[in-house]
């Protein structure tokens, strides 16, 4: 069978027909090739980015421009995984035509499929600005790291009946406002689960259970890269990190030993080519 891309159109149809789709956070290109190729869905470069990659303490400090260079190396991987741009804090906030000029920035430069936006309700009409545009958007509710500091910090939302109202009438709002699917990050996964229900667009859950229609995790969680925190949601499929640590020290003590580098790992020239060399220098 021809393999296709995954689009927002593919997102329904696994909807429609109760099969589950994946995504993975990732930001470059050698990445997102074995996100790729290991059959992933949908790649999304996330504004996790700044934590993972870049170190900074939080997402709130990573810029359209920095989006963009990663958004591009994993574009550049993807043939069929459905690319999804993340909009950095204060790329969409300020109004809905700074929103529209960004998110087509991620599409006509970035070749992403599709943009991804913090906050439920009081985003509605950004949201629709955006899908007036021509573009697709995702809905991100519950844990919104880009507003951490009005939640009280990243912690599970939807916890209190009043919680669970808002992110039902948030979630509602933004698919009525055009976006093609929802994201919620940590919401217990009963409350979640109802959510869902209400809902006719396709849902996409990190951390908020299994009855959603797509899973996601973070890459470097995954890999065991980013070991500063692990969110309970995730599980990590493998200890890249440590394998790294114990190539860089194998390199390392080899270079201190002077085992490297090995005669295999040098070039080598005609011993003529040697003697003439010697001699010029020796003549001059
Ligand atoms: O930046 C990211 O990877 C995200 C997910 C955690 C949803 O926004």
């Amino acid at each position: 069978m021809k393999k296709e891309k995954f689009t927002p159109h593919s997102a329904f149809d696994c909807r429609r027909e109760k099969r589950k789709f994946s995504m993975i956070s990732v930001y470059d290109y050698p990445t997102a090739k074995c996100a790729e190729e290991a059959g992933i869905n949908s790649l999304l470069v996330g504004d996790s980015l700044a934590m993972t990659v870049l170190g900074h303490q939080d997402t709130i400090s990573i810029t359209m421009e920095e989006m963009l260079h990663h958004v591009k190396a994993v574009s550049r991987a993807s043939q069929y995984s459905m690319v999804v741009a993340d909009m950095p804090f204060m790329s969409y906030q300020i109004s809905s035509q700074q929103a529209v000029e960004n998110a087509g920035r991620f599409l006509k430069e970035g070749r992403a499929d599709a943009v991804k936006v913090e906050g439920g309700n009081q985003m509605a009409e950004t949201v629709n600005s955006i899908f007036s545009a021509g573009i697709s958007v995702i809905g991100h509710i519950g844990l919104t790291p880009q507003s951490s500091g009005q939640l009280g910090g990243l912690k599970v939302q939807g916890k209190t009946v009043d919680s669970a109202k808002k992110l039902l009438n948030d979630a509602i709002s933004l698919q009525e406002a055009g976006a093609f699917s929802i994201l919620m990050e940590c919401v217990p996964a009963k409350i979640a689960s109802v959510i869902n229900e209400k809902l006719d667009v396709p849902t996409i859950s990190y951390g908020s259970g299994p009855s959603l229609d797509a899973q996601g995790l973070v890459g470097a969680d995954i890999l065991g890269l980013f070991d500063l925190f692990q969110p309970k949601f995730s599980k990590r499929y493998s200890e890249i990190g440590l394998e790294i640590k114990k190539a860089f020290r194998r390199y390392h003590d080899e270079v201190i030993s002077q085992k490297f580098p090995y005669s295999d790992n040098q070039y080598n020239v005609p011993e003529i080519v040697l003697q003439n060399f010697l001699s010029w220098i020796k003549n001059n």
